[in-house]
């Protein structure tokens, strides 16, 4: 590689970046470099380079202005839990939920598997800052990448290009973020359209705070500053630092008088966190008004006030398409009629997009995300399951005003929610911030297919944070309550906490509970409970609303429904308990006294 070609532009005056850059360079040994400005122009020719490739296939702009598909790999489709490594220096660290290895024993490995791994290739340098540019809460990351589906995603899900190089000077820190394909182009059979490698690794390594990712394209494992960065990465910063990154969409809830909450909502991947995000109020809640913050970050601290605040740290929607369409999500059907990138959705006759759920009648014809043509009757589904869009947040209509405010917005309520088909109720109170962190670290869901792997069975991922937290589980538990009781000594008032399960099913598994705008009824007691307000009853897992302490104005939904929805079933409890030991008994040597105390509190209520 010639100095020649390493030259970086006259806006990036940071002489490490620029070694940095050198020095990664010369291990990958690409045949280019390009220093990504974030331009409209650049954009447009990365994205006219992937449909020459066939890598993009550009959508009919009267249809879908300004849209594009992209179409991956069959074996590059979803995050790789198993692949993905925390790498700090002690194994106590990482914790028994993470999988570990010596930070010089992957070095070495790293390093071996990207020597060349560019040759052929263009290394993209993208700055991209993660929370609102120069802002005081944000973070800046440098990612190197020889992808240019990661440079269009990430401009579209971070703040990219070059004021961030304005922001960090000559000797600003920032998180170097290196990743690759792994795929470099030796011979003309190497330049597939999805370039990949059967071998993926995500590797963080905490302390030094850099992220290494070999082998896949596609969303969390390219794009590193969302997962990687913005969770992983995070959760350790939050954790030395008295603050937390968390998997939360962020939501503001406005009741006729026009008073208003925000709640931060974590759920497992797939779950509807968009959804809930975006929720449009149902018929009988006139006057009520949802605006979104974000749909799977973020970043939450304790403000002068003694309050939790929280900022959203992405730009845009990296959001699952399946099941998406005017009636479960129209702020997100409208957000998607321009400037897109979808990724293996279905491409229509017409040059516009179609997924399983998006309108309930299939077109005739379609070419499926595999490439190949597609019937209703031919047996396949047209999009994969864990299809996606990419898309600029400032694009939603329900966006909040404050979404970019660097000061974040207070939270009145955390609501922590699984996919389980049984023995979790609708909704559930904590008693207090304890019994939360309890509930919040024992959630259990049905997993789905935004991670490969085995999918419908119940794993426990406590605060949905199992694949996505940087540290060891216990600690993290620890770091909440610990953050809990500073801001309790402090007079504050903390905000409340609850669970809640869309998706318990009847015997023939069908969801009981109608969802999407219909989660208002359980938004609307949540707030009010927050107001001191809502009425509920005392019940051995928490408090419940009963059917007549929520509203059903414009609703059908029965009491003898409600009550499917939220009975609580001895036997079942006793097993959900079996489980949270199971989870306790692996981390059993971080387990906060706390959480010991509550099991055996929830134990005795529950036999009584
Ligand atoms: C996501 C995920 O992409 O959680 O947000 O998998
Ligand atoms: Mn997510």
């Amino acid at each position: 590689m010639s100095q020649t070609i390493v030259n970086a532009p006259a806006f990036v005056k940071h002489t490490k970046l620029i070694a940095w850059v050198a020095e990664i360079a010369a291990l990958t040994q690409p045949a280019h470099i390009e220093w990504c400005d974030g331009s409209a122009e650049e954009n447009q020719r990365l994205l006219d380079l992937m449909v020459s490739t066939g890598m993009m296939v550009k959508l009919n702009p009267e249809k879908r202005p300004n849209s594009y598909l992209a179409s991956s790999d069959p074996s590059d489709v979803a995050r790789v839990e198993e692949r993905t490594f925390i790498c700090s220096q002690n194994r106590i660290d990482a914790g028994p939920t993470n999988n570990w290895e010596e930070p010089s024993v992957m070095r070495a490995k790293l390093n071996g598997l990207f020597a060349g791994c560019m040759k052929g290739r263009t290394l993209y340098v993208v700055p991209f800052s993660m929370g609102p540019l120069g802002s005081h809460i944000a973070q800046i990351g440098v990612e190197l990448s020889d992808s240019p589906y990661v440079v269009t995603n990430m401009r579209i899900m971070a703040r990219m290009g070059k004021a961030v190089y304005d922001v960090l000077g000559t000797d600003g820190s920032f998180i170097p973020c290196v990743h690759t394909v792994g795929q470099p182009i030796l011979t003309e059979a190497d330049d597939v359209k999805w370039p990949c490698n059967a071998e993926k690794y995500i590797v963080h390594y905490p302390e030094t705070r850099e992220i290494w990712s070999f082998g896949s394209g596609y969303g969390g494992n390219a794009l590193l500053g969302k997962k990687c960065l913005a969770l992983r990465i995070a959760s350790v910063m939050g954790r030395d630092e008295g603050w937390l990154a968390e998997h939360m969409l962020i939501l503001g809830v406005t009741n006729p008088k026009g008073e208003k909450h925000y709640v931060g909502a974590a759920f497992p991947s797939a779950c509807g966190k968009t959804n809930f995000a975006m929720l449009v109020p149902p018929a009988g809640f006139e006057g009520w008004k949802i605006e979104t913050v974000g749909d799977d970050i973020a970043w939450i601290k304790p403000h002068k006030d003694g309050r939790l605040y929280a900022i959203n740290p992405e730009a845009g929607f990296f959001g699952v398409a399946p099941g998406t369409n005017t009636t479960t999500n129209p702020n997100c059907m409208a957000t998607l009629d321009e400037n897109v990138i979808f990724t293996n959705v279905a491409l229509t006759d017409d040059g516009d997009v179609w997924w399983e759920g998006l309108t309930k009648t299939a077109p005739a014809h379609l070419i499926d995300w595999t490439g190949q043509d597609w019937t209703p009757d031919c047996g396949r589904k047209a999009a994969h399951p864990n299809s996606r869009f990419t898309v600029a947040a400032g694009q939603c209509p329900s966006i909040d005003a404050d979404w970019e405010n660097p000061n974040g917005v207070p939270i009145s309520a955390f609501i922590f929610g699984g996919r389980r088909g049984d023995t979790m109720p609708l909704v559930v109170e904590a008693v207090d911030w304890q019994d939360g962190v309890y509930k919040a670290a024992t959630m259990g869901s049905e997993t789905t297919a935004a991670a490969v792997g085995k999918q419908g069975v119940v794993r426990r991922d406590p605060f949905a944070m199992l694949p996505f937290c940087g540290y060891h589980v216990g600690d993290y538990f620890a770091h909440w309550l610990a953050l809990g009781e500073k801001l309790q000594a402090s007079g504050a008032k903390l905000p409340q906490i609850f669970n809640v399960n869309w998706f318990r099913t009847d015997e023939n598994g069908k969801f009981i509970w109608p969802g999407f705008g219909q989660n208002m009824r359980v938004l609307q007691w949540i707030v009010e409970r927050c107001e001191g307000r809502g009425q509920g009853e005392d019940t051995p897992i928490g408090i419940v609303p009963r059917y007549t302490d929520l509203t059903w104005d414009g609703s059908e939904f029965s009491a003898e429904q409600y009550a499917q929805v939220t009975s609580q079933d001895k036997d079942a409890w006793q097993r959900e308990l079996a489980s949270h030991d199971e989870l306790f008994a692996k981390i059993a040597d971080k387990l906060p006294a706390s959480l010991i105390a509550r099991r055996k509190e929830l134990g005795n209520k529950i036999a009584g």
